[in-house]
């Protein structure tokens, strides 16, 4: 059996530069605030770029940097919380701008554990004979699902994508293992309303707020916890230990949680990637954004482990052991 790879990685963010002082103007916040109780000084907002397009511009650089052709890719999975539409989905968007026609395209809804349940699901899909190059994309407008009117939530999100291309390949490496795990008892602290039933035969008491809504403090306790022992549980099964891990490049969302899962782990917080002070917790992107990131920078070489791992609504949660 051969091993996936991740051979491209691209990203996308919204274009609209908002700080801690410009979200002041709207909420009753300060910049020491936010600062000093998440770490994130400003994010970035989509203006003009939808989902899709967001999407679409990280996978249009992570396809250049894997150096392959569009028509070689054979799925499409994109994560997010936020698609522009129900149908089509947004990896069917992405395709059809791409021109990638030859790959299969569905969207996965694991909130920010979203990559890491999609890269899951493309590496089932590689076989190296069907399936042999995936895109895989985490892309969110969050902007328009936060409640602007709710200075507990609407501080802390931004807008982006991120992309990686992965490979069938029989070169060692890549994907070493994935842990993935949900608690849908748990939903309820981190929702965006449901849609209730509504159609000529039933009256409907929806009151059409399907903004997010969150219990903080319980999605904290919660993200504390999950994130060592999730990390731990893929070095775990696979019996390598952490001094062997380079970096672990943990989703975005507030800096104490990082803080504390380096407390936690006994890691150094110099081996956790952070870029949450610029962007915000943009959910399902943040990893692959962060991947990108460390990739540009040439943070990450040939033979180096790294551990991806991701929280969120649902609940759901997950890591990955990866090998570059
Ligand atoms: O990817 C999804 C995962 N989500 C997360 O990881 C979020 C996890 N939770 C958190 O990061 C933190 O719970 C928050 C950053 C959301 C909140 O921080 P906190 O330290 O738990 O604050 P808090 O909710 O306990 O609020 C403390 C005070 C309250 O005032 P009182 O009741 O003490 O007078 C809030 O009303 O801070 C107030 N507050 C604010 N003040 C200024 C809440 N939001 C703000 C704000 N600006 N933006």
């Amino acid at each position: 059996m051969g091993n996936i790879r991740i051979i491209g990685t691209g990203r996308c963010l919204g274009e609209k530069v908002v700080s801690n002082d410009d979200i002041a103007t709207i909420v009753d916040t300060s910049d020491q605030w936010i600062t000093s109780r998440t770490g994130i000084k400003e994010r970035r907002i989509s203006i003009s770029k939808n989902t899709s397009d967001l999407a679409t511009d990280a996978a249009i650089k992570a396809i250049k940097t894997a150096e392959i052709d569009v028509l070689d890719l054979d799925l499409i999975i994109v994560a997010t919380t936020t698609p522009e539409s129900f149908t089509p989905s947004t990896a069917c968007l992405v395709q059809a701008k791409l021109g990638a026609e030859n790959a299969v395209a569905f969207d996965i809804s694991a909130a920010c554990s979203g990559f890491i349940y999609s890269i899951n699901c493309a590496r089932k899909f590689l076989d190296g004979i069907r399936f042999k190059k995936a895109l895989v994309v985490g892309a969110e407008v969050l902007s328009r699902i936060v409640d602007w009117k709710d200075r507990s939530t609407c501080v802390l999100f931004g807008d982006g994508a991120g992309a990686a291309i992965l490979e069938y390949s029989e070169e060692a490496g890549g994907v070493i293992d994935v842990y993935i795990g949900s608690n849908g008892s748990k939903g309820k602290c981190l929702n965006t309303g449901r849609f209730n039933i509504e159609n000529p035969f039933v009256k409907s008491d929806d009151v059409g707020n399907h903004k997010l809504s969150m219990a903080g403090k319980e999605v904290f306790k919660f993200a504390v916890n999950i994130i060592p022992y999730s990390v731990s549980k893929v070095l775990e099964e696979n019996s390598i230990s952490l001094d062997e891990i380079k970096y672990i490049v943990p989703h975005q969302a507030n800096y104490r949680i990082v803080e504390s899962a380096s407390k936690r782990l006994k890691v150094p917080m110099d081996r956790f990637y952070i870029n949450l002070n610029k962007y915000g917790n943009t959910s399902a992107a943040s990893i692959p954004i962060a991947l990108d990131e460390m990739n540009e920078k040439g943070m990450i070489n040939k033979g180096d482990k790294i551990i991806l791992v991701g929280f969120g609504g649902g609940l759901t949660w997950g890591a990955i052991l990866l090998q570059w």
